[in-house]
């Protein structure tokens, strides 16, 4: 008896303490969903877990909602990962992302205002289809698309789902050809991966300050839009926030990111969800391309996990920062900006008399 109380207590600390989960390895998709029901455990005020869609193979797409239960009507944050299927490191961050801010809202003052004011969305895993397929065997790890058949005729399975949003779909870097990595499906929107955020997010995007997709490789941070013929109204502000994203990535590990649209700084593209999302309205859309810049590509090597999530952890939350502090501290900080002005001014008044 006594030894079954003890092996109890054993597996409850195995459970609840959920610092035993190893977030610098690559994780198969059964962990992933069994991580994600104990946070909510762990954390039941304030962590749910909302599913949202189901996969081409009928598995319900799920997301972390994680926020302070303040009664009030809240904004809220988009992340997205794992689209593409082989770019392991991007559910690897997001989990990271979620267990950081867990773990800092308690004791971090600007966090926890930031839960607040704001739910964050997280899905670790969007094409989980796809991301199974990629742990099969060596011969699927590459796999970037989701599972769905082609169409009829065609021999080839998979869409690119970073093709197939309602964003001048299928006009620029794309294929219609089904065995291309860039199928961008039958039509805009034929995937139900695609519908699912297509539906969560257009429902509510009045709420959404800021929508991030997380991809590797290549250390960008790319904005709107794909289409080289289109500027977002926001640009400017969009590259100015970017770049200071940047510098608080090259802070961390010396790791340097670039900056600008995707036609800029990588190849246009169209349907993608971050030009979705901006063509929706939501202000701050950013795709990050994680580490590296093509030595592993996708098969970035476990050893590497801690310090890409470290850096870009930095970055998203510049611009989650940014956008929480445009929102709900737009006064505050103007009347700051007022006060430092007085300030110097007497300062430069002062040190004037004073030589
Ligand atoms: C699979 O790939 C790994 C790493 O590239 C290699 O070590 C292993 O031998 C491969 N296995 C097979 C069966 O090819
Ligand atoms: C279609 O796929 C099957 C099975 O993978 C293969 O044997 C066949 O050669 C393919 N046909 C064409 C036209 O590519
Ligand atoms: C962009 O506009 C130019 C000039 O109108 C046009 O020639 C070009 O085809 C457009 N690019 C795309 C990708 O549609
Ligand atoms: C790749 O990234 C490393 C680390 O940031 C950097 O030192 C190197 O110059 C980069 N290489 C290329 C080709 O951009
Ligand atoms: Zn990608």
């Amino acid at each position: 008896y006594r030894q079954c109380v003890l092996f109890k207590i054993l597996l409850y600390y195995l459970y609840v303490a959920n610092d035993l989960y190893d977030y610098y390895k690559y994780h198969p998709m059964a962990e992933i969903t069994n991580w994600m029901a104990q946070l909510t455990k762990d954390h039941p005020d304030i962590v749910t877990v909302v599913s949202y869609g189901q996969t081409y193979e009928k598995r319900p797409i799920s997301l972390l909602k994680i926020g302070l239960n303040t009664g009030e009507k809240k904004k809220a944050i988009w992340m997205d990962c794992g689209i593409h299927a082989r770019e392991w490191i991007a559910p690897a961050f997001c989990q990271y992302f979620v267990n950081q801010i867990l773990q800092t809202y308690k004791t971090d003052p600007k966090m926890e205002e930031m839960m607040k004011n704001m739910d964050f969305y997280v899905t670790p895993v969007l094409n989980m289809d796809g991301y199974i397929y990629s742990w099969q065997d060596n011969s699927t790890r590459l796999w970037r698309k989701n599972r769905s058949p082609g169409p009829s005729g065609c021999n080839c399975s998979g869409t690119d789902l970073n093709r197939n949003f309602n964003a001048n779909w299928g006009t620029v870097g794309v294929s219609f050809d089904c065995c291309s990595n860039t199928f961008c499906g039958s039509k805009a929107v034929s995937e139900p991966e695609a519908q699912a955020v297509t539906d969560f997010v257009g429902r509510q995007k009045d709420e959404f300050l800021c929508f991030l997709t997380i991809h590797s490789y290549s250390q960008l941070i790319l904005l709107p839009y794909g289409h080289p013929n289109f500027t977002a109204s926001n640009y400017d502000e969009l590259m100015k926030v970017g770049l200071a994203a940047a510098e608080e990535i090259r802070k961390v590990h010396g790791t340097s990111y670039t900056v600008g649209t995707s036609p800029d700084v990588l190849y246009p593209n169209s349907g993608s969800s971050r030009d979705w999302a901006r063509l929706q309205g939501i202000p701050f859309s950013y795709t990050f391309e994680l580490r590296d810049n093509g030595t592993f590509g996708f098969e970035l090597p476990e050893d590497q996990i801690q310090p890409t999530c470290e850096e870009a952890y930095r970055g998203a939350l510049y611009i989650i920062s940014y956008v929480h502090d445009k929102t709900f501290n737009g006064a505050a900080a103007a009347a700051a900006a007022t006060l430092w002005t007085l300030l110097l001014a007497v300062g430069v008044t002062t040190s004037t008399t004073l030589v």
